[in-house]
């Protein structure tokens, strides 16, 4: 979910609309806003925050105060009255809602019992009553009943409250989920991320678990839970307001895809020194000597991070010596893991605020690991909490199935992999120089894949109506099949399964017919033979062949019914490229399907939520 708010002398609802819209790409089955303006005022819609938008449209929407949320349901379905922001028996408060209260349903009894009655299906307006609950019997103010009341509260929120009665000021509270305070002058912002304030201030407080704001118009108060004075540490926010627009693009998803060049290069910017064949990342420095020690490496994340964790699997391990292991965060979380001193744990994670990664490295880190987090959104809740890692510098990614993130990963997580192999002594001089080269001609050959899109385009329309996919790929480019599935999963709905290459004779091959595209990536690698092998078994069973191959390849383009050639490069670092034909197929198969990529359904960018 994505949440907004405002207080200062503009008028706030236009404000929190377009922070809204903003933040849309978290959530989007339906938005609301609540405002004070002559008692308060609460609107809400199921659908996109255009459909709010429409709602309120001819309504007086005036005033200096005002919550906005954007919804990804959890606790009921997507309607007008499960839609955020909720009200308080009384009518008098209003909040919205980000994260899960667990006990819920046990508060809800009590409530029940006290005679309050509900309007919706949501954990969140079970909270609003609570409180209100307890400001009225402890007759208490309302950061008094809300102190009381977290106290009780099991699980994860940011919420932001308004109350009619005190119609200049806002009161915030976090664990677990993100906030953020923009301060201006005479007026203070609040949003889940930076993106709906950049372009009124570029001063920003973080707020930490457990705190609680007092927000005026030109006072900013933190307190933690034992209401004690916290001194807010206001940081600069280095995002220019260009990174989180279109810019003439017809949609994120595209122009995040085409930013792949730059935002690799920026992650290895300062890092990676070829010509002189050095590497530093700061970030990791103390811990290098650490690391080429560990026992084990385990690498937990979710979704396309998780993709990105497998392929660093192959990395480490080759580069390293060290064993490593890739865990589904929300699994690891889960099964009372065996980890303690002596492992590294990496959590790789975009948004730095996936609640499964950030749980299950919060736990590992109580067992005694050490955290390293490669992380793209700076001061987010895993980079805080990790002991060490290395930002990826991919800017904002928007779009809701990810794409520069990946790519970005897969450099910073390369440049560790390289630190770790010089420092232990576990590649020769030789290896290490080639591989520094050949991570600093990535981006120019990206750019060059880049060139095909046209090309993509023609095969997407040609396969836009398979019913499914299969993706194969074997080694560096197995976790490559499995994104390029999920990517086409994610925005054109078609079923489509990533598999080892090898491994689909086991199963998937019984789907192979003449209406079953499968999808080879087969550049030029250690396994190449043995996937030529591959694609001739579908072939012989009239399955349509769409192969990523390596320029200059003989054999392939007389097999396949399309080729996609990419740039030769070390099979380390190929998944940077490949990868390219695997998301521009699935946005131009989306798009020509004529669904919403930016937004695909049922998804949200930042999972707060586990
Ligand atoms: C969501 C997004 C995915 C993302 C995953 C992990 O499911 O839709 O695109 O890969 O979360 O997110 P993270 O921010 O931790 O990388």
């Amino acid at each position: 979910c994505g949440i907004v708010a405002y207080i200062g002398q503009r008028e706030a609802y236009p404000i929190v609309l377009k922070g809204l819209k903003r933040l849309e790409y978290r959530g989007y089955d339906s938005a609301g806003v609540a405002l004070i303006n002559n008692g308060l005022q609460v609107y809400k819609k199921k659908g996109k925050v255009a459909e709010l938008e429409n709602h309120v449209s001819g309504k007086d929407m005036r005033g200096h105060i005002a919550i906005g949320h954007t919804r990804w349901a959890t606790h009921g379905e997507p309607s007008d009255r499960n839609s955020h922001p909720h009200v308080s028996g009384n009518g008098k408060l209003s909040m919205i809602h980000n994260g899960i209260i667990e006990n819920y349903a046990q508060l809800k009894q009590e409530l029940l019992n006290q005679g309050h009655i509900f309007k919706s299906d949501t954990d969140t307006e079970v909270l609003i009553h609570f409180i209100e609950e307890i400001q009225k019997s402890n007759h208490c103010t309302l950061e008094e009943a809300l102190r009381i009341a977290l106290k009780r509260v099991v699980g994860a929120y940011v919420i932001v409250i308004i109350d009619e009665d005190n119609p200049d000021t806002l009161i915030a509270a976090r664990k677990g989920s993100p906030l953020v305070i923009g301060v201006g002058k005479g007026e203070h912002f609040l949003a889940s991320d930076a993106s709906p304030i950049v372009e009124y201030t570029k001063e920003v407080v973080y707020v930490n678990d457990y705190e609680i704001a007092i927000i005026k118009a030109d006072e900013l108060i933190l307190k933690n839970i034992s209401n004690e004075r916290q001194t807010p540490y206001i940081q600069k926010l280095d995002i220019e307001l260009a990174a989180i627009e279109k810019g003439g693009y017809d949609h994120f998803m595209l122009k995040e895809i085409f930013e792949q060049p730059q935002t690799i290069f920026d992650s290895l910017r300062g890092r990676l020194d070829a010509k002189n064949g050095t590497l530093t990342i700061g970030g990791i420095r103390e811990h290098a000597e650490m690391l080429s020690k560990a026992k084990r490496i385990i690498i937990v994340a979710c979704g396309t991070s998780w993709h990105a964790g497998l392929v660093a699997e192959y990395m480490i391990e080759e580069l390293c010596r060290i064993p490593v292991e890739v865990e589904y965060a929300s699994e690891f979380r889960y099964r009372n893991p065996v980890v303690g001193p002596g492992d590294v744990i990496i959590a790789v994670s975009q948004s730095g605020e996936t609640a499964d990664t950030l749980v299950a490295i919060e736990s590992a880190k109580e067992k005694g690991a050490i955290i390293l987090g490669v992380c793209n959104v700076v001061g987010s809740s895993i980079a805080r909490l990790s002991d060490a890692g290395a930002y990826t510098h991919a800017g904002p990614e928007i779009g809701v199935a990810s794409t520069k993130a990946f790519t970005a990963q897969l450099a910073v997580l390369c440049l560790i992999g390289l630190k770790v192999a010089i420092v232990k002594g576990s590649i020769t001089k030789q290896r290490f120089q080639h591989l520094l080269d050949e991570l600093d001609n990535i981006p120019e050959k990206v750019a060059t894949v880049l060139k095909l899109n046209g090309r993509i385009k023609e095969i997407a329309a040609k396969y836009k109506d398979a019913r499914d996919f299969l993706y194969l790929g074997r080694g560096y480019n197995f976790p490559v099949a499995l994104e390029g599935a999920l990517k086409l999963k994610e925005i054109s709905y078609i079923h489509a399964e990533g598999y080892p290459a090898a491994e689909m004779k086991h199963g998937p091959i019984a789907l192979v017919d003449e209406n079953l595209p499968v999808v080879f990536v087969a550049t030029h690698d250690s396994y190449y033979e043995k996937v030529v092998s591959n694609i001739q078994e579908i072939r012989a069973r009239k399955g349509k062949v769409i192969a990523v191959i390596t320029e200059g390849d003989q054999v392939i383009p007389g097999m396949a019914d399309d080729i996609i050639e990419v740039p030769e490069a070390d099979e380390l670092v190929a998944p940077m490229l490949s990868v390219i034909p695997m998301q521009l197929l699935a946005y131009h198969i989306g798009v020509l399907k004529g669904f919403d990529v930016d937004k695909p359904r049922n998804l949200a960018k930042s999972v707060t939520v586990e």
